[in-house]
This record gives C-alpha cells, sequence and structure tokens, in this order.
C-alpha cells in the first residue's frame, strides 16, 4: 500500500490550496451576502486547468487522474464550496459524462470548449417530483424524425444561468419506465428554453440553481447521448462519479472548517490559557481531526478505485455518506469551539456550516447512499 502522492499530485494540491486563499478567499464573504456568481474566479480557475482536469488533452482538458481533482476539490472546498460545486458539476457530471459516452462530434463541438472553460455545463436530472426518485422522469423528449420535441421542468439545477451547455434527461418513452430515458445535449439559446427562478438557499450562496422551463425545444437528433434509452444508465453512471466530487467538497468543508478552529484555539484564550489547553476544546479538535482523516481515506480510495478501472459504484457513495456527515457534524463542533465569533459570518466557520449540509442531500441524499451501499452489500 502506498499512501504518498506523487510529485504532480503535491504540485495540484499546492495550486489549489494557493487559488483558493489568493483568488477565492478575499471575495467569498461578499459574494455569498450578495449570492453573486464567481464569474472571474471561475474564468481564472479555467486558466489553471481546473474547468476539466480529467479530460485527455486532446478535447481542452488537463489529463490528470481522478485523485489530482479530488485534491482539488478539497483544497478549493477548504475555502469555498461554493465555486467548488460549479467545478464539481462541470468537470464530473458534464465532461465527464460527455468524455466517457458522447461520440466525436459531440466532443468535438461541446466537450472541447467546456473541458478548457469556456463553457460551463449543467446537469439537469431533478424534477419538482423526481428528486431522489429519479426514474420518475416526467419531462417528455418525442421523436419527430430529425429532431426531439422537449418539453418539462427541471430543477434545482446548478450553474442553471450560468451555463451555456445543459445535458438533459427526459422521456423518450413512458412505457419503457427507465429505459425510455435518454440524455440529450441543450443549448441556452434554444428557441423554448428558459432559465426559471434562482433559489435563495441556506449554503453555497455564490452559485446559481435555477428552475429550468422547455417549452416545444426542437433538439437535433445528433444530441442525443448514446443509443436509444442509454439516458438513465447515462445518469447512473455519471452521479457514481460525480459523488466522488461531492464526497472530496465535502471533506473539503470539514477540513477548513477544523483548521480555522484549531488555529482559533492556539489563540483564544479563556480562564487563563489557550482554549486549546481546555480538555473540553482539545477532545474536540482531536476528533475532529480523527473522523475526518478516516474521511479522507475513503474518499481517496474511491477515486483510486476509479483510476484503477475498478467499479467504484460501492466505494462512492460510502465516501460521500461518510464525508458529508463528517462535514456536517465538524462544522458545527467547529462553530461551538469558536463561541459567539462562531456566529458572526467574518469568522467564516458559520457559512461552512451553512455549506455542508447541501453534500447531504445532493447528488443522491445519505439515505439514497444508504439504499445503494446496501443494496450492494446485500447482493454480495
Ligand atoms: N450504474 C449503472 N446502472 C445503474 C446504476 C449505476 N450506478 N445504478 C442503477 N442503475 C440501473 C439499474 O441497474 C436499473 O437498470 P435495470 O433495470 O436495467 O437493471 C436502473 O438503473 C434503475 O435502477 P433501480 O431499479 O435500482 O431503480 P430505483 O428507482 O429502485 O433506484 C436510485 C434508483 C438509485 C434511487 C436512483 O434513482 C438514484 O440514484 N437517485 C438519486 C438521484 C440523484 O442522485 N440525483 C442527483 C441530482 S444531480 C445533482 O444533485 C447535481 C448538482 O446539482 C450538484
Amino acid at each position: 500500500m502506498n499512501f504518498s502522492l506523487s510529485e504532480e499530485q503535491k504540485l495540484i494540491k499546492q495550486a489549489a490550496k494557493d487559488f483558493a486563499k489568493q483568488q477565492l478567499l478575499p471575495t467569498i464573504l461578499e459574494r455569498d451576502e450578495l449570492q453573486k456568481f464567481p464569474k472571474e474566479e471561475i474564468e481564472k480557475l479555467s486558466e489553471l486547468g481546473f474547468m476539466g482536469m480529467m479530460v485527455a488533452p486532446e478535447f481542452g482538458g488537463s489529463g490528470l487522474d481522478t485523485l489530482s481533482y479530488v485534491l482539488a476539490m478539497e483544497e478549493i472546498s477548504k475555502v469555498d464550496a461554493s465555486t467548488s460545486v460549479i467545478m464539481s458539476v462541470n468537470n464530473s457530471l458534464v465532461c465527464w459524462g460527455l468524455e466517457k459516452f458522447g461520440n466525436q462530434d459531440q466532443k468535438e463541438k461541446y466537450l472541447k470548449p467546456l473541458a478548457s472553460g469556456k463553457k460551463i455545463g449543467a446537469f439537469c436530472l431533478s424534477e419538482p417530483e423526481a428528486g431522489s426518485d429519479a426514474t420518475s422522469q416526467k419531462t417528455t423528449a418525442i421523436d419527430q424524425g430529425d429532431h426531439y420535441l422537449l418539453n418539462g421542468t427541471k430543477n434545482w439545477i446548478t450553474n442553471g444561468s450560468s451555463a451555456s451547455t445543459y445535458l438533459v434527461m427526459a422521456q423518450t418513452d413512458v412505457a419503457k419506465g427507465h429505459k425510455g430515458i435518454n440524455t440529450f445535449i441543450v443549448e441556452k439559446d434554444s428557441p423554448g428554453f428558459t432559465v426559471g427562478p434562482k433559489e435563495n438557499k441556506l449554503g453555497i450562496r455564490s452559485s446559481d440553481t435555477h428552475t429550468l422551463i422547455f417549452d416545444q425545444v426542437k433538439v437535433p437528433k445528433e444530441n442525443r447521448i448514446g443509443a436509444d434509452g442509454f439516458g438513465f444508465t447515462f445518469a447512473m453512471k455519471t452521479l457514481s462519479g460525480g459523488r466522488i466530487g461531492i464526497a472530496a467538497q465535502a471533506l473539503g468543508i470539514a477540513a477548513g472548517a477544523y483548521e480555522l478552529a484549531l488555529d482559533y484555539a492556539k489563540q483564544r484564550e479563556a480562564f487563563g490559557k489557550p482554549i486549546g489547553g481546555h480538555q473540553a476544546v482539545a477532545f474536540k479538535l482531536a476528533q475532529m481531526h480523527t473522523k475526518i482523516e478516516a474521511a479522507r481515506q475513503l474518499v481517496y480510495k474511491a477515486a483510486w478505485e476509479k483510476d484503477q478501472g475498478l467499479n467504484y459504484d460501492l466505494s462512492s457513495a460510502m465516501a460521500k455518506l461518510n464525508a458529508s456527515e463528517v462535514a456536517m457534524w465538524a462544522s458545527v463542533e467547529a462553530v461551538q469551539i469558536f463561541g459567539g465569533n462562531g456566529f458572526v459570518k467574518e469568522y467564516h466557520v458559520e457559512r461552512l456550516m451553512r455549506d455542508a449540509k447541501i453534500t447531504q442531500i445532493y447528488e443522491g441524499t445519505s439515505e439514497i447512499q444508504q439504499l445503494v451501499i446496501s443494496r450492494a452489500i446485500l447482493q454480495e
């Protein structure tokens, strides 16, 4: 077993850490307060090659492994989980799916600008009545010969207004259930496509989350991904990798909250000594450090399995379930260590606590992860 990072992975981690400190930290409080999308920050992230990290260079990506992507996600999420979800959706839900399952023309036309960060992508599976129950798609795509006519509404879509390219799941044959679902590439300027209201969220407030409306949108036949009926498998396989990205995000939130709390515990004095000198705080830090390190091992192992070409459905679900629970718990503990200051925005830990909550919900709730895990282990 080798637990060390390669020189390249260490460089990626350091680059992400520096970027988070220099480019994200100075603007995060204002962006969180105003729900402002990090447009310039994402442009700079693209220059680093972080919007298409795992995509082959021939399609505009950085050609890195999943572990490098996880390291970057972790460092960026320590400071700004809004920026990291934008990055995660583009990398693992949009670029990865297009590279793995798209055809050459689709990769040339759509993947290249997405992987280089010139454009941003969105993954549109959830609907008002199909969140966890993703097979219950109500959006339809009716075959009209040379095109499909798309009708329906998608909900809680990350990058909803900032994206230019949307991967949309829709039912082409209701009688076939999930085998009648297809995934389509939809361009933003398609007539009949409207970006609906923006959600006013508890956390990751600097990312843009929208309802999307499709009203008689013409989608060319060549924009369907894979064979007829492949759309649900596409969504599930893509989400399996996406969950590694969100697990890394959760890990970063937990580690970010812990690092802030550790520094604070060394500086803040009460009863004549630094609060870290009191067992009540010291033991909290010991628990946080241990649980975060354990979460890190599960996340890195899922990334390693993916890079080895192994099946990672189970490990990605376990990594996400565990890391998101640790993120929620550790960020609450961090607020407690900060006391009154923890309740104040300038100290950052209350934001990390608000951001942590979504990691237990999106890309499959903790309950869905337990469903995936229990089904897998009971089948073994
Ligand atoms: N890979 C390939 N195929 C898979 C799969 C996987 N990982 N998981 C399931 N499938 C297949 C099954 O084999 C089955 O196909 P067959 O009938 O041919 O065998 C089909 O998918 C349906 O699976 P189930 O019978 O298990 O269906 P179910 O309804 O009982 O459960 C579910 C499905 C696992 C609950 C699924 O609906 C699910 O994952 N739900 C959560 C959805 C989700 O994660 N949404 C996130 C939205 S995107 C987002 O959040 C992005 C963002 O903004 C950050």
